[in-house]
């Protein structure tokens, strides 16, 4: 999409990308239209990294957000610092002109800079595989949520960076709250 630009959140922003966020889930089917108030939950905790709070911005407008939030995964004999993406959300009225994508490939650009090696998340199983996503068992990574074994999906960052990783991951406690 032309002039489209992602950049980091402002502390202005808080309440457009809330309302953005509520929008772009409120027709969803899988979701308990509660996206928005995770991310205001979020902010205020340890796992909040404001580098990785990104707004889609076209001509002054925001018509998407992602967040990606720091998680471990807690293996046998130590933890390994990860990220949780959730939400993404793009405006309905923006959809399928590349907002998502562009959100997802520019976090997980900042997240590498920063030193995170792999992003996991809950998702749609068709939509990630395209970002380099592979469901969270063939790295031997477990969710602790009750969900279909597809939807829960793990990408590296850079190849190779969960060698040797596996194990349950924990979330920030605003996740179940
Ligand atoms: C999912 C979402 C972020 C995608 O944003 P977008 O800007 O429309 O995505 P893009 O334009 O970059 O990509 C569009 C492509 O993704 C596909 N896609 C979009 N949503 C999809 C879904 N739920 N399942 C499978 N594929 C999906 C489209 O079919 C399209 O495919 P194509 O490139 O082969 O034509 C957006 O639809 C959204 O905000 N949905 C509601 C909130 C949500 O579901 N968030 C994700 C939670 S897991």
């Amino acid at each position: 999409m032309q002039n489209l630009h992602i950049r980091q959140e402002r502390s202005a922003d808080r309440s457009p990308v809330l309302a953005l966020v509520e929008r772009a889930f409120r027709n969803e089917a899988f979701s308990d239209q509660r996206e928005h108030l995770l991310v205001e939950r979020l902010r205020d905790t340890a796992a909040f990294v404001p580098e990785l709070s990104l707004v889609a911005e076209k001509e002054e407008r925001i018509v998407g957000y992602i967040l990606l939030t720091k998680i471990d995964i807690q293996g046998r004999d130590r933890n390994h610092p990860s990220l949780a993406l959730a939400p993404v959300a793009v405006h309905p009225d923006f959809r399928g002109r590349g907002v998502g994508t562009a959100l997802i490939r520019e976090a997980h650009r900042r997240a590498y800079a920063i030193g995170f090696g792999s992003v996991v998340l809950l998702g749609h199983a068709a939509y990630y595989p395209r970002f380099g996503y592979r469901p969270a068992h063939h790295f031997g990574i477990e969710l602790p949520f009750d969900v279909p074994a597809e939807n829960a999906m793990v990408v590296e960052l850079r190849p190779g960076s969960l060698k040797g990783v596996s194990g349950r991951v924990r979330y920030a406690p605003a996740f179940t709250e």
